[in-house]
């Protein structure tokens, strides 16, 4: 018995990775060094200062304390030039629909996601109201995979973990799901997110009663 679904947001409801991948190479770039799509890939599900330490090693550059905060406000400025001009059309295929369904049915819907970015993201695509709860970057303290983000999502509309299903992009997210002892269906390949309970390649064409049912 599913009563709640958890969705992750970068890489399941927006395709924001690009955004974050330009930021980042610029950042690179003003510091001296590339910044591949490829090495984007390690960044996905993992927090912002994480992230910068990830690309410092690609980089084989390090920061005093100063210089590393000056870096995640340039980032994230960059990044936010382009998030203040995204609207509805960069919701990924058939999320509304799906988001629609499962409020249709009484199952309760929560974000769960590490940016602190995602109010202002759903605030531009408009799907705030289609979120019982909103745990974000700025309301845990420990990254995934830790499960944080998610008891701290399920404990927001009453719902037990056992109960919840957490939809997911990231290896580092399946991971947390699964720390959560909550059903995880991962969206992408199994080369990544082998450990997800079910896998599908997105929301098109699927909802909420395929879900439940391919679910162990
Ligand atoms: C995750 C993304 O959802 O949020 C990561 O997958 C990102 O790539 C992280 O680094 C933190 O996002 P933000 O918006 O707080 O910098
Ligand atoms: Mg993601």
């Amino acid at each position: 018995m599913i009563d709640c679904c958890i969705f992750d947001l970068d890489g399941v409801i927006v395709d924001t990775a690009k955004y974050h991948y330009l930021a980042w190479k610029r950042l690179a770039t003003s510091l001296g060094f590339d910044f591949t799509e490829h090495d984007n890939e390690r960044l996905k599900g993992v927090s912002r200062v994480e992230s910068l330490k990830i690309i410092l090693s690609i980089g084989k550059t390090e920061l005093a304390p100063a210089a590393f905060e000056l870096a995640l406000k340039n980032k994230n400025d960059w990044y936010l030039d382009y998030i203040n001009k995204i609207g509805a059309e960069e919701i990924l295929p058939g999320v509304s629909e799906f988001l629609a369904g499962v409020r249709a049915r009484g199952i309760k819907t929560t974000l769960g996601s590490a940016s602190k970015n995602a109010r202002l993201i759903l605030e531009r695509i408009g799907l705030v109201d289609q979120f019982d709860a909103i745990v974000d970057g700025n309301s845990v303290t420990n990254a995934k995979p830790d499960p944080e983000v998610f008891l701290t999502a399920a404990r927001a509309v009453n719902v037990a973990p056992e109960r919840c299903v957490v939809f997911e992009d990231a290896a580092a997210g399946v991971e947390a799901a699964l720390n959560a002892h909550m059903k995880c269906v991962g969206i992408g390949s199994a080369d990544v997110l082998g450990k997800a309970h079910i896998l599908m390649p997105g929301f098109a064409g699927v909802d909420i009663d395929t879900v439940l049912k391919r679910l162990p």
